[in-house]
């Protein structure tokens, strides 16, 4: 009888641990792949607008919106630890590649080496 209740102690006592650690992880991923989420969901409004070649209002939120999330993006992963060399790269990389001004006639094209450019770091850094 005491062997059996020890088994079910240790049992949930690792229950519990597990759970904690679970959730300590999922926290602490919770910035970087939030902000992640943000950016996709900004890129997704540009690339409509593109189909759609309407560059209203929503299209500039988004605009200035990537860009100034994409500064944050070597903090969200790396918090106060320098980045690594090549990650900060990609980062910068994918800054230079987001269009400076919306314009509709080349946001297209301009989309493409976006993307092409968090692809390049996901390929390596996801
Ligand atoms: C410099 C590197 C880098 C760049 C550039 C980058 N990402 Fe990421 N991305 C990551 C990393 C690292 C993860 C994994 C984050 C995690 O799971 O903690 C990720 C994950 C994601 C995810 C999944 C988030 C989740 O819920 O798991 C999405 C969506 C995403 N990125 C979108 C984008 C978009 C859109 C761009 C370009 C506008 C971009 N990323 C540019 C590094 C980058």
């Amino acid at each position: 009888m005491r062997h059996v209740l020890l088994f079910v102690l240790g049992l949930a006592i690792g229950a519990i641990a597990t759970a904690n650690i679970v959730g300590a992880l999922r926290q602490r991923d919770a910035y970087p792949r939030g902000l992640m989420n943000v950016m996709q969901h900004d890129a997704g409004v540009l690339h409509q607008a593109a189909r759609s070649n309407r560059c209203d209002a929503a299209a500039t939120v988004a605009l200035d919106q990537l860009r100034s999330l994409s500064a944050g993006i070597e903090t969200a992963v790396y918090g106060t630890d320098p980045a690594d060399p090549p990650f900060a790269e990609y980062a910068q990389k994918m800054r230079t590649a987001i269009p400076s001004t919306l314009d509709c006639k080349s946001l297209a094209a301009d989309l493409r080496n976006t993307d092409a450019a968090c692809d390049a770091c996901h390929r390596q850094y996801r």
